[in-house]
């Protein structure tokens, strides 16, 4: 692991990185595997990956998207950036023997990596906790190589309204915009062919509910029919 962040920590980033690293201590993080996993194949799918792309995995938490690309680019490399100090020590050490992926403890707000680099950038379920968006979208239009191409998943924004149910909720302040919205940010921050698409969880739903976050499966199952938002663009 690159054992400290090029720039100190936004205190906003601190905040995240103490609420994630307690995730990780609780398992949450291999957690997100199962939930994201659906979402994740689809867009993974549409990146159109060659063997010898550079790819960033944004956020990525403990990493098992970032493997799932490396088997996909063995000539190339994957390079997973994590806020939380313990995401990447769990993701590090599942990825031992592993040798196109590497982890990289930092904020996407100043990615500690050189202009130009990435041929392909993922984020997933991570894009919404970041405190200034703007900065992030610079940062990572920096790294990226002319003509490459970024893949942004979320699960909360705000045309689909059971994420709404989560912004009081979780312990760090996150950021709910619409579809529309995401699209002129990332066209403001410079990237070209900006493009959303719905992704939904085709995952098999229980047929109860008990957990918080639902009235019942129903409306779980409707949460996953809307489906998750994938925003794309060009460099
Ligand atoms: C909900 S988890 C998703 C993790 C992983 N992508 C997955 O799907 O399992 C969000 C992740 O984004 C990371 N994160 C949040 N803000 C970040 C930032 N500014 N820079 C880098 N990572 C960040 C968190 O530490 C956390 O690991």
């Amino acid at each position: 692991m690159d054992t400290k962040p090029n720039a100190t920590p936004s205190q906003a980033d601190q905040k995240i990185q103490q609420e994630f690293n307690q995730w990780a201590a609780a398992g949450r993080g291999d957690e997100m595997e199962d939930h994201h996993s659906d979402i994740t194949e689809q867009t993974i799918a549409l990146m159109d990956l060659q063997p010898a792309d550079r790819v960033l995995d944004l956020g990525c938490g403990t990493g098992w998207a970032s493997r799932r690309l490396a088997k996909l680019v063995p000539e190339g490399e994957v390079v997973g950036l994590d806020v939380a100090d313990e995401m990447v020590r769990r993701a590090e050490q599942a990825s031992a023997g592993i040798k196109n992926v590497r982890y990289v403890w930092g904020s996407a707000e100043s990615i500690p990596r050189p202009d130009n680099v990435f041929t392909k950038v993922l984020s997933v379920e991570s894009f919404y906790y970041y405190a200034d968006q703007g900065k992030a979208l610079d940062e990572i239009r920096r790294v990226m190589a002319p003509g490459s191409r970024l893949f942004i998943l979320i699960n909360l924004y705000s045309d689909n309204h059971y994420s709404l149910r989560w912004v009081g909720e979780l312990k760090v302040a996150v950021q709910a915009h619409s579809e529309t919205e995401y699209i002129s940010l990332l066209k403001q921050h410079g990237f070209k062919g900006v493009a959303a698409q719905r992704i939904p969880d085709r995952s098999p739903s229980p047929d109860t509910y008990s957990g918080k976050w639902f009235k019942s499966a129903d409306e779980l199952k409707d949460f996953k029919r809307i489906g998750a938002l994938l925003l794309m663009g060009t460099k």
